[in-house]
C-alpha cells in the first residue's frame, strides 16, 4: 500500500497557501508596507529555493485533484471535478428510485478476471420521477457545456454501477469502440479515490492524477485522459488518505455514468447498443 501521509513525511509539511475565497480586512499603509516586505522576502526565498524535480510538491490539503505526479504534458482541461453539482435531496431520490432495478440485479463478486468486483450494474433510460429526469439532464447539459460540445449531442443512457463497499474497479481505457469522447461521473453515496495512470505505449506510465471524488461530485474525462490514460476506482484501504491526512473511508457507492454515443463512420448510428461490459472495455490495453 502506498500511504500519502508516507509520502507527505518524505517530502515535508505541505505548503501552506493563502485561501483565495478569505475576505481580506484592507491594510493599514504601515501594515501594507510590512506585508509588501514579506512577501517580496517569501518571492526571493522562493526563486533561490530549488525543489528537486523528482520529488513533486504535496497537493495543497484542500485539492481534490492531485497533479504533483502528473506529466506536463496532460492538458489540465482532460480532468475535472466539480463538487456539489445535485443537492442531497436530489441524490436521495436518485438512490430512492434506483434501489429497485439495483436489487433485481445480481451482486457480480467472483469474475476475479473482469475489470470491475463486486458490484451491480443497471442502465437507465426512463425516469420514473420526472425531478430525476430533470436533475440528470441537468448534469447531462452541464457535461456538453464544459467540453463546447452541442447540447443535443447523441449520448448513451445513464450508466448505473452500484459497487460494494468492498467492491473496486481496475485500471482501464473505456472501450474505444462502444463509447465516444468523454467519460463522465456522478458519485452517490459514498467518497472514492479515481486514479489515472498513463496507458502503456499511449502515455508515461509513471504519469499519475488522482481524485477525490466526494458524493454529489461530477468527474469528466476526456481529450489524453480519456484515450491515453486508465483510470481506476481503489478499493477500500489502499491509498485511504488523502492530503492532509484526511482518511477516505469507503461505503457503497452508486455512479451515473454519461457517455456520448460514437459517431458511426459515414453519420448514422454504430449499430445495436453496445453492452455495458463492452462499454467499458477489459482491463489495460484494450482497443
Ligand atoms: C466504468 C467506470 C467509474 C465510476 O464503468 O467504466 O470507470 O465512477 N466507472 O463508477
Ligand atoms: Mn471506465
Amino acid at each position: 500500500m502506498r500511504s500519502w501521509s508516507g509520502r507527505l513525511a518524505r517530502l515535508g509539511r505541505p505548503r501552506t497557501r493563502p485561501n483565495p475565497g478569505a475576505a481580506a480586512p484592507s491594510p493599514s499603509p504601515s501594515s501594507a508596507t510590512a506585508a509588501c516586505k514579506s512577501s517580496i522576502k517569501s518571492i526571493r526565498r522562493a526563486l533561490h529555493t530549488t525543489t528537486p524535480s523528482s520529488a513533486p510538491p504535496p497537493p495543497s490539503p484542500n485539492a481534490l485533484v492531485d497533479w504533483t505526479q502528473a506529466d506536463p504534458a496532460l492538458p489540465r482541461d482532460t480532468v475535472r471535478l466539480l463538487p456539489e453539482v445535485i443537492t442531497a435531496e436530489e441524490e436521495r431520490r436518485l438512490v430512492e428510485e434506483l434501489e429497485r432495478p439495483l436489487r433485481r440485479r445480481r451482486l457480480m463478486r467472483d469474475h476475479w478476471d473482469s475489470v470491475i468486483l463486486h458490484y451491480r450494474e443497471v442502465e437507465r433510460r426512463e425516469w420514473e420521477d420526472a425531478r430525476n429526469a430533470e436533475v440528470v439532464a441537468r448534469v447531462r447539459g452541464r457535461v456538453l457545456a464544459l467540453l463546447g460540445l452541442a447540447p443535443d449531442l447523441p449520448c448513451l443512457p445513464v450508466h448505473v454501477i452500484d459497487l460494494a463497499a468492498d467492491g473496486f474497479i481496475k485500471p482501464h481505457v473505456d472501450s474505444v469502440k462502444f463509447s465516444g469522447g468523454f467519460v463522465a461521473g456522478v458519485s452517490l453515496l459514498s467518497p472514492a479515490i479515481m486514479r489515472l495512470r498513463g496507458e502503456e505505449g499511449l502515455a508515461p506510465p509513471a504519469s499519475m492524477v488522482r481524485m477525490l471524488l466526494q458524493p454529489r461530485s461530477l468527474y469528466v474525462l476526456s481529450g489524453d485522459a480519456r484515450y491515453r490514460y486508465a483510470h481506476e476506482i481503489l478499493p477500500d484501504g489502499e491509498e485511504e488518505e488523502w492530503a492532509g491526512g484526511k482518511v477516505v473511508k469507503r461505503g457503497r457507492r452508486i455512479s451515473l455514468i454519461f457517455r456520448d454515443e460514437l459517431a458511426a463512420e459515414g453519420g448514422g448510428r454504430p449499430r445495436a447498443a453496445p453492452s455495458l461490459e463492452e462499454r467499458r472495455g477489459m482491463g489495460g490495453g484494450q482497443m
